[in-house]
């Protein structure tokens, strides 16, 4: 149906008083033609394989039409340089029949820079220019990533799609990512999996391996179930025969409609015991459980979330999954549910409830005013889980990033990463049941040689100047701290240009906290100066385990029973050490760093 508006707009004003005449064209293999009112339309003769487009990220954004034979056959928007340019993306039109081509932009005005700089070319450098890119952690190519989506795991392939704009490092034009890994933690790109239609864009959602064909696809397809952003927001299917290569959609999309506005990023799994599938999704404040036999037809069962947990801002991304208890035979069902703002620190945040699922109805076993936060730093969001993943093994993944800052974290070519990917259990404590999350055990393979420090005494400061040479931003830390007396015990990681950031233990008020307001360049706003924090219990032992890579530090305690992921941008990697006490003495029993390089 858009297709059509978008057709009868440019019939009426763009395509009808067209003439091909060369006027101001810089790349002299592209004829540029102005039309008044900040509209253009470009040809070519000459076949390449890409129109590279000049981004200025400030830029307000303009509409592109790519029209083949006069149809609409691709539109998006996109900031085209006014100023200058901040980086350029590639349009690949190597699909399409160049005499038969032209593209037609709006709302950008004559004098803009864009014209002069737009070009065809057969390359497109993806070298990475950026020096905040991480090592290990996986982000996009180029142009923006927000959520994980579609985790599943197949013929020995790790999946992941995620949300990406292809046409800026900013948030627009969702379509899904995708790569694979053998190991996750290497990863190989792939072309874009699923990308806008005339039901809207593709916003988040997940995958399923349908393995006795009860959609009728083909046993064993990879079926993805996405929400398609129009005007309202609805949910859809796709699926691949060939190991999400391709996805074809589903021709009688959308699946599943509702009134609600905020109405997304369905999760899809097998629950055995009722024999069927199930999805849950985010609606407004809260998470909608449906049933299926057949991946097409969908009954609502129930709805929770009404006055439990954390309602500072809208629900999004929910999953629910059964994992064991530690110690026990037990196994209890996870909802996981995140929600932008509201979070422990201000904006995004993963929160969780721990109950019963009968395959109709969630009941969440802590009393309606508990809040359990899944990390408690500023940059963990989005968080799901993988589908079909070997041994059962229990792997979340989330976006490394916060909704108050993720547009302007100082990067360009490529914006966000995601976390390493977490196993999760559960574990109880004081009459509750919480969940751990500990790093994949596949990250050991990135290890270096140990660099182990002897065991030292800290009674006020204790220096380590130098971590280990040849330092590039990317490694592991882990310490054993034994409490003498100390009432804070307190770590800091810091550079030769003044750039800190404060690890502490208050073994007073029973809180660990990072400080990040002097990490490095924290002034683009979004409240990214920040302290976290997250309760701890007083002990006379704590071990801490550090993953640095370049922007992100994740801080995880011995066995993952809290985790602290944040963002940092130091001028240069963090080389040196402090360990500061107050009020007392503690001892540093082991210090060891690896270095992580792949
Ligand atoms: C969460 C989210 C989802 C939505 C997607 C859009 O970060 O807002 O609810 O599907 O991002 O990109």
């Amino acid at each position: 149906m858009r297709i059509q508006i978008w057709k009868s707009l440019l019939m009426g004003g763009v395509v009808a008083c067209f003439t091909l005449s060369p006027s101001n064209a810089i790349d002299m293999d592209l004829t540029i033609k102005h039309l008044g009112d900040g509209q253009s339309i470009i040809r070519s003769d000459k076949t390449k394989r890409y129109l590279l487009l000049p981004i200025e990220e400030k830029a307000g954004d303009a509409q592109f039409y790519l029209i083949s034979d006069n149809d609409v056959v691709q539109t998006f928007s996109i900031r085209l340089a006014i100023d200058h340019v901040d980086y350029f993306v590639p349009l690949d039109i190597s699909f399409y029949d160049i005499k038969k081509l032209s593209f037609n932009i709006r709302s950008v005005p004559d004098s803009a820079v864009c014209w002069k700089e737009i070009k065809l070319s057969d390359e497109f450098d993806k070298t990475n220019r950026e020096q905040y890119r991480p090592l290990y952690h996986f982000s996009p190519e180029y142009g923006w990533m927000n959520d994980p989506n579609g985790m599943v795991y197949k013929d020995g392939e790790y999946h992941l799609f995620y949300q990406y704009n292809p046409y800026a490092s900013i948030w627009g034009n969702m379509h899904w990512g995708h790569a694979v890994s053998k190991d996750l933690i290497h990863w190989e790109h792939l072309p874009v999996a699923l990308a806008p239609d005339g039901l809207g864009t593709i916003f988040s959602g997940s995958c399923v391996i349908d393995k006795d064909n009860t959609a009728g696809f083909g046993a064993g397809a990879m079926i993805a179930f996405y929400t398609s952003a129009g005007e309202r927001q609805t949910q859809s299917m796709a699926y691949s025969l060939d190991n999400g290569r391709t996805f074809k959609k589903y021709s009688r999309n959308p699946v599943l409609t509702s009134t609600v506005r905020d109405f997304r990023d369905p999760k899809v799994f097998w629950h055995a015991e009722t024999g069927k599938w199930i999805m849950v999704l985010a609606a407004g404040q809260e998470i909608q459980i449906y049933s299926s036999s057949d991946l097409k037809h969908w009954e609502m069962e129930s709805a929770f979330g009404e006055g439990q947990g954390a309602h500072g801002g809208t629900w999004e991304c929910p999953d629910l999954v059964q994992l064991p208890v530690k110690g026990t035979e037990l196994k209890k069902w996870v909802m996981i549910c995140n929600l932008s703002p509201g979070g422990p620190s201000g904006g995004s945040a993963t929160q969780y409830f721990v109950g019963e699922f009968d395959g109709k109805k969630f009941i969440n076993e802590s009393a309606p005013e508990v809040i359990k936060w899944m990390d408690w730093g500023k940059d963990h969001y989005a968080t799901v889980t993988w589908s079909n993943a070997p041994e059962n093994r229990k792997i979340a993944l989330a976006w490394m990033s916060n909704w108050t800052y993720a547009n302007s974290v100082p990067t360009y070519q490529f914006r966000s990463s995601n976390s390493i990917p977490r196993e999760l259990y559960l574990y109880t404590w004081k009459g509750e049941t919480y969940m751990a999350s500990v790093p994949v055990g596949e990250v050991e393979s990135l290890r270096g040689k140990a660099v182990k420090k002897k065991a030292f005494k800290v009674d006020h400061t204790y220096n380590i100047e130098s971590l280990f040479s040849g330092n590039n931003g990317a490694y592991e830390i882990e310490m054993t701290v034994k409490n003498v007396n100390a009432k804070e015990i307190v770590m800091q990681l810091y550079n030769s240009k003044g750039d800190e950031v404060d690890f502490s233990y208050n073994l007073e008020t029973e809180i660990f906290s990072i400080d990040r307001t002097k990490s490095g360049n924290v002034d683009f706003g979004g409240g990214f100066s920040a302290v976290t924090i997250a309760p701890i219990e007083k002990q006379d032992e704590y071990k801490l385990r550090l993953l640095v890579d370049k922007a992100s530090i994740e801080a995880f305690d011995g066995d993952g029973k809290f985790v602290m992921t944040n963002l940092v941008f130091p001028q240069e990697p963090y080389n040196s050490m402090s360990f500061y006490s107050k009020g007392g003495k503690f001892n540093v029993t082991s210090l060891t760093i690896y270095k992580l390089g792949k």
